[in-house]
């Protein structure tokens, strides 16, 4: 959970844009929500190395030096993360890692940095190998390099988003991916602020790209549909907070691409919104799953690590719609129904049989169901043994 400048700024990045994000991060609560990584993206870097190989940070954006923001990080209670590339150029055409791996870790780690997004623009296969091979071989590589290290950096990998629309590849890519890092991006990069299109589409499309990974994520590794976008200016006040609840279902990477100081009150409420972060960061890891898609409706389910089951509906349709999600269907079987509590609203009931949910255009409600105490269990989907009362 952090703060990233890329969607929301670009290269567009300094030293100030990132100690008033610190300074109003912790002023509105959001670092007490648990945002506590800040995060630089591209374009940090001078385009040339050192006399000794070393990467250099841009010292007009940076005046007081890397070193310092990272001291500063701290002291006010924050990790600092920061960008490369596995390949000879980073997105943004500055110097890649590639061939420099264990220099560039010991570069970060010397600096105080704990977590390291590498991106995988400008990889070109070495003779023999195919494009596939060259990334398992590039990402493992860092893997190595950074597993040997005595504080072992956070590894962010790019890699499955450069394999996108050839299921095969993309989902070879998956299969070395949860061994070789923490989380990964596995699609497009989220619209920008500046982008034209359509954001909501945008959030869709990685959604949609989240809900075909659900088996990768584990305890320890975590499918990564990108930035959160709470002020973009094409979203609608429900497409944001809707775009929150579902990376929360997934349990998903939660970092902000936003000018902080500038949220609203609203918005700052919603990012903070301490039932949804449990939900996200439950120790079990799990992810939403799918399980119904009709005409307007995703209904999505997810089981907690205190046996809770969590059930996610979305609207995707034009039009406020109603639905109704049985319990019977999804696996829930209790002698005596289930506490419901809306985590959107708040709105705590009992639900016997089915959910009734109605929601606005492109509104999303997250339900935690326990089942109440001595009267019966949530019994996983695929297990039901008959009536538990
Ligand atoms: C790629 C990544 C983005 C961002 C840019 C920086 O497009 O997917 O998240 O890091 O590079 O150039
Ligand atoms: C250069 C590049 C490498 C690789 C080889 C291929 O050396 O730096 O990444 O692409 O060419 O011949």
């Amino acid at each position: 959970m952090g703060f990233n400048n890329w969607a929301r700024f670009e290269c567009d990045l300094n030293q100030t844009l990132f100690t008033e994000t610190a300074e109003s991060m912790v002023k509105r609560g959001l670092q007490d929500a648990g945002y506590d990584r800040l995060n630089l993206d591209d374009c940090w870097l001078q385009h040339a190395r050192s006399a000794n190989g070393s990467l250099q940070w841009n010292t007009t954006l940076f005046p007081q030096g890397l070193p310092w923001l990272a001291r500063f990080a701290h002291t006010r209670g924050f990790h600092l993360g920061i960008y490369e590339d596995s390949g000879n150029q980073t997105c943004g055409g500055y110097p890649g890692s590639y061939g420099h791996e264990q220099q560039d870790a010991e570069t970060f780690a010397s600096w105080g940095i704990d977590y390291l997004k590498l991106d995988g623009c400008n990889v070109y296969p070495e003779q023999g190998r195919t494009i596939g091979q060259e990334y398992h071989i590039r990402y493992h590589k860092w893997h190595e390099v950074l597993s040997a290290m005595a504080q072992p950096l956070i590894f962010s990998e790019s890699a499955p988003a450069y394999f996108l629309g050839n299921d095969t590849a993309w989902s070879k890519v998956m299969d070395w991916i949860p061994f070789n890092g923490e989380l990964a991006r596995h699609s497009d990069d989220i619209i920008v602020y500046s982008g034209a299109g359509s954001p909501w589409k945008s959030v869709m499309s990685n959604y949609h790209y989240s809900t075909l990974l659900v088996r990768y994520q584990q305890p320890g590794y975590y499918n990564d549909p990108d930035f959160l976008i709470p002020d973009h200016p094409r979203l609608s006040a429900d497409e944001k907070r809707s775009q929150f609840a579902l990376w929360a279902s997934l349990g998903a990477p939660l970092i902000i691409s936003a000018y902080i100081p500038g949220l609203s009150d609203d918005e700052i409420k919603f990012l903070s919104n301490k039932d949804l972060i449990a939900v996200d960061q439950d120790p079990l890891a799990q992810q939403a799953a799918l399980v119904t898609r009709d005409a307007d409706f995703d209904v999505l389910s997810r089981t907690l690590a205190n046996g809770d089951r969590v059930v996610t509906v979305l609207n995707r349709g034009d039009h406020t719609a109603e639905t109704t999600v049985s319990l019977d269907r999804m696996g829930l079987v209790s002698g005596c129904g289930f506490k419901a509590k809306d985590l959107v609203s708040g709105e705590e009931t009992k639900v016997n049989k089915a959910l009734h949910v109605r929601l606005a255009s492109h509104a999303t409600s997250v339900h935690r169901l326990t089942p109440p105490r001595n009267c019966g269990a949530i019994i996983p989907t695929g297990m039901v043994f008959g009536t538990n009362s």
